[in-house]
């Protein structure tokens, strides 16, 4: 008999499942689904390797671009240092304000700055400010990819790690009748990740494409 090969959904699925109920990311999922917000948020595993990533790297600054409710922003501040801080770009006040509300629930809410506003014009104000992060993570408008890891490299320490989540869309970015902006954005990026001289990166084919990569020293 022919063995049956287990698709994407179906791991991931049976990833999730091994996971115990966490009291304050569920807070977040609930919190979204009430206030109408998309339910979008980075699933289970993929919060614990934020998590894992921030702890292994030993980072104290962290960047996120695109907090819609704090689910990755909690996973990212259970791995900062203890002096660590968390600072978040969000489009959207309200978001803002709603992930704000569950990083505090979570015991996060000294660590963690909320600046609102186009993640390319907070990005800029950063940069104004002489600010330096060693972790970032990327995921916000699709469009805006290659200017914010160009952003992010200009914001970071020497060996900072750069996560980006979406970076295949759904296999649109390996189709070449596919020429809308996000997916022309995302290969933009995705060269840049692979082949960017003050870049080690790389691009695994998990969820929906994950890109991991550090600044050179
Ligand atoms: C996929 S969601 C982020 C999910 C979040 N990282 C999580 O897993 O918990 C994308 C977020 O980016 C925000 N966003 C979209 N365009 C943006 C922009 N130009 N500047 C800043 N944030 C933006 C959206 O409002 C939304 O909250």
């Amino acid at each position: 008999m022919k063995e049956r090969l287990y698709g994407q959904e179906e791991m991931e699925a049976y990833i999730e499942a091994l996971f115990p109920p966490d009291p304050d990311l569920q807070r977040v999922l609930t919190g979204i689904r009430e206030r109408g917000m998309p339910e979008i948020s980075v699933p289970t595993g993929y919060g614990r390797l934020l998590t894992l990533l921030v702890a292994m790297s030993g980072a104290s600054r962290v960047l996120e671009i695109g907090a819609l409710g704090g689910y990755s922003g909690i996973c990212l501040a259970r791995g900062l240092q203890p002096e660590g801080r968390l600072s978040s770009l969000e489009l959207l006040q309200d978001y803002a304000d709603t992930a704000r509300d569950h990083l505090a629930a979570a015991g996060f809410g000294p660590q963690t700055e909320y600046v609102v506003g186009d993640a390319a014009d907070s990005l800029e104000q950063l940069k104004r400010e002489g600010r330096r992060f060693d972790f970032f993570f990327i995921d916000a408008d699709k469009g805006g990819y290659p200017r914010y890891l160009e952003a992010a490299i200009g914001l970071a320490e020497p060996g900072a790690v750069i996560v980006a989540d979406n970076t295949l869309l759904r296999g649109r970015v390996a189709d070449p009748l596919r020429t809308g902006p996000s997916v022309l954005a995302m290969r933009d990026f995705n060269r840049m990740l692979s082949e960017d001289p003050r870049l080690t990166g790389t691009l695994l084919p998990a969820y929906d494409g994950l890109a991991v990569m550090r600044v050179k020293d």
